[in-house]
């Protein structure tokens, strides 16, 4: 079966979704498009090496091209100013040059990070996404937001920056631990919810085959999630204003990550509690049906997600919502679900919000909502 292409339209930045079960080894025909040649650098980490890297490192040398892999620690920690410097003291050690390629085998990390090397050597060098997590196939790897952590903040350094092209081989998420994959679904989910009713039906249906990680689910649901990404991120390629609709569950979500130090809940867990409880609060303000809220609550759930509100205090998220990249002049502007498949954007002020959180905060009053639900852990 031939590859399915998404294109990303971007002017002279435009590029093309690749995506086939397969892909890794069949790569050869789109270097030689590409006119990769010589040397290339590959960024990885050591999750994901044992299971990916020789097949790539293979194909390029059935291309031609001799490859330099650099393999990180894995994680979040990992995406720092520090670890950016080592990859760019290895391409300058090696010698890369500016049309040399650089390759980001990996989840949303490596991919973040390999994009803003190749985005600053040499004042940006062509690179190329092989995402192989589920969050990063069906959303990071897409639209060219690269970039680092900063102590005081999530994402805090970066640089908008393009890749030539992204080659997705959903076979690779076979090996993704069971955490990691649902909560990718969230990100999948989020789609539905803010472009698209129909693919939101079609992710009720098909969620217990995608929980099972069926493959033509996968590859259906990860080509969709792709299609209204690049849709949305040609019509607003810095997020000046419709790209925001992405952040749809990370107003709440991210306050949530960022309370729970990263670590109790990871992306997509809180992305998961961000799009009930968005819904919710939409719901609260008179933007929506309660048959909307009811809708995302049960297919998070289905996802294995939880849709509930940790118990942290009001005030405490409210800051961690202020403190937010999004917040613009000192006003949290968040997306709300007006049906399934359109939101619009609206701010929000603390009082409206601390008196939904109230009512939210006496419903979940007295359970263990956080660690009890996240059970999917370890499979
Ligand atoms: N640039 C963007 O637009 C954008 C969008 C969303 C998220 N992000 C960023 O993406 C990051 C989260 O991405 P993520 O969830 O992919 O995290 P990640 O890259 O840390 O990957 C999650 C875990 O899965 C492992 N892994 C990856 N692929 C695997 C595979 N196929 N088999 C086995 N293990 C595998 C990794 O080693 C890691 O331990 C965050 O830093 C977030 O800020 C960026
Ligand atoms: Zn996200």
């Amino acid at each position: 079966m031939a590859a399915s292409i998404v294109p990303v339209s971007l002017n002279e930045r435009s590029y093309k979704i690749l995506i086939q079960a397969g892909l890794l080894n069949r790569l050869g025909a789109r270097l030689d498009a590409l006119g990769v040649r010589g040397k290339a650098g590959i960024v990885t980490d050591r999750h994901v090496a044992p299971h990916y890297l020789r097949d790539l490192v293979e194909t390029l040398k059935r291309g031609g091209i001799d490859s330099v892999s650099i393999v990180l620690p894995p994680g979040e920690q990992s995406k720092t100013l520090d670890t950016a410097g080592h990859i760019l003291d290895v391409l300058a050690r090696n010698r890369f040059e500016r049309s040399s390629y650089l390759f980001a085998l990996g989840g949303g990390v490596v991919g973040d990070l390999a994009g803003f090397a190749a985005a600053i050597y040499q004042r940006g060098m062509p690179f190329i996404q092989i995402p192989t997590t589920l969050i990063a196939q069906a959303d990071s790897s897409v639209g060219g937001k690269t970039g680092v952590d900063h102590r005081l903040g999530k994402n805090l350094i970066g640089a908008f920056y393009q890749p030539k092209e992204v080659w997705i081989d959903p076979l690779t998420l076979c090996t993704l631990p069971m955490r990691e994959w649902v909560a990718g679904l969230a990100e999948v989910i989020k789609y539905g919810i803010i472009a698209d009713e129909a693919f939101f039906s079609y992710l009720e249906r098909t969620m217990p085959r995608l929980r099972k990680r069926e493959a033509a689910a996968v590859a259906a649901a990860v080509k969709r999630s792709c299609e209204i990404k690049a849709e949305v991120v040609a019509s607003d390629e810095r997020e000046s204003d419709r790209r925001r609709v992405l952040n749809y569950g990370h107003t709440i979500g991210h306050a949530l990550e960022t309370l729970g130090g990263y670590e109790s809940l990871v992306h997509g867990e809180a992305i998961g509690i961000g799009l009930a409880q968005e819904a919710d609060l939409a719901c609260y303000m008179g933007l929506c049906d309660r048959t909307v809220v009811e809708r995302i609550r049960k297919i998070v759930q289905a996802a294995g997600l939880s849709d509930r509100m940790p118990s942290w205090q009001s005030t405490k998220i409210w800051e961690a919502m202020l403190h937010d990249k999004k917040v613009s002049h000192g006003q949290v502007v968040g997306v709300w679900p007006e049906r399934i498949g359109q939101v619009r954007m609206m701010p929000i002020d603390e009082r409206s919000f601390r008196r939904w959180h109230k009512a939210v905060h006496q419903e979940t009053l007295g359970r263990r909502p956080l660690q009890a639900r996240t059970a999917v852990r370890g499979k």
